[in-house]
């Protein structure tokens, strides 16, 4: 029983690639898989320094990864990523598209330049990398599972941040389109729509640009915004890295083109 649970979640000889996996999420989700067997590129923006600490929480931990520094709205990138890949690991098994920014304004504040940030990264690279990976995993005939990080604003959006609700919205539909004409090449596509994670991004959202006074009043809301969530806690990264694991393992070879929502019961409040 023990060896068959086992197995169904073994990702022994897979090469996953995570977007975004020097901090938060994508660190979560890049540790869980690297303690499930699977050899991880992590690709970010982040110089090495600042991944310098996933790099080694993996290799402790007996596992292998490597490192690209890329900026993945800038789609001349995107073809390097792939083929360093294969260079350095010979394959890719799994794509999990979690690199991601938040950005607030107000609809009535809106820029181009804002929308056009959001939407390259959040869902352009999301679009082109999955691309440039499905034909790879089609051409070696061996099937994949491609996982994107959407959220829960892309069903219940929070407020001022429209431009990165389109996004996420943008991502849950990419999600179906794909997994409906990836399905008859053993490819599933599915996406996680986190809420509440504990991570660099949403501190630096909670605090950015504030004065004493506009933070303790953040603070405030922060908590009473976590009094009332269901599960009364935020959540952790390595939560997300939980049900990535599922998706990316056999234990969930049924599964195409949905969500899974991972909010502490953020969308019942
Ligand atoms: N934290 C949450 O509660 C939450 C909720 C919903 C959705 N999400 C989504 O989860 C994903 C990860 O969020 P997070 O909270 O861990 O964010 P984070 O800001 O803590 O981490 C994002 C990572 O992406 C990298 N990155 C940013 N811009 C990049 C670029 N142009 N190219 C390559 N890498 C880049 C950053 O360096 C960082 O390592 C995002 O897509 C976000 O929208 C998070």
């Amino acid at each position: 029983m023990k060896n068959s649970i086992e197995k169904l979640f073994d990702l022994t000889g897979k090469v996953a690639i995570v977007t975004g996996g020097a901090m938060g999420i994508g660190k979560g989700i890049a540790m869980r898989l690297s303690e499930a067997g699977a050899k991880i590129i992590i690709v970010d923006i982040a110089d090495k320094k600042e991944a310098k600490s996933i790099l080694k929480d993996i290799s402790e931990n007996g596992g292998h990864a490597h490192y690209i520094q890329a900026d993945l709205s800038d789609m001349g990138t995107l073809k390097y990523i792939v083929d360093q890949t294969i260079k350095v690991y010979g394959d890719i098994d799994i794509l999990v598209n979690n690199a991601g920014v938040f950005t607030y304004s107000p609809v009535t504040e809106l820029t181009e330049a804002l929308w056009d940030k959001t939407i390259n990264l959040n869902l352009k690279a999301v679009a082109f990398l999955s691309k440039l990976v499905v034909n790879k995993m089609i051409e070696k005939k061996h099937g994949g599972k491609i996982i994107n990080i959407s959220s829960i604003d892309s069903i219940k959006p929070t407020g001022n941040l429209s431009q990165y609700d389109a996004s996420k919205g943008g991502v849950r539909m990419l999600t179906k389109a794909f997994a409906k004409e990836m399905g008859k090449f053993g490819i599933n596509v599915n996406d996680i729509a986190p809420g509440g994670i504990n991570t660099p991004g949403v501190k630096k959202i909670a605090g950015a640009n504030l004065t004493d006074a506009q933070q303790k009043a953040m603070d405030a809301q922060m908590e009473q915004f976590v009094s009332m969530l269901p599960l009364q806690r935020m959540g952790e990264p390595k939560e997300i890295g939980n049900a990535a694991l599922f998706l990316a393992s056999d234990a969930s070879n049924y599964i195409t083109g949905t969500t899974i929502v991972v909010d502490g019961g953020l969308l019942i409040m």
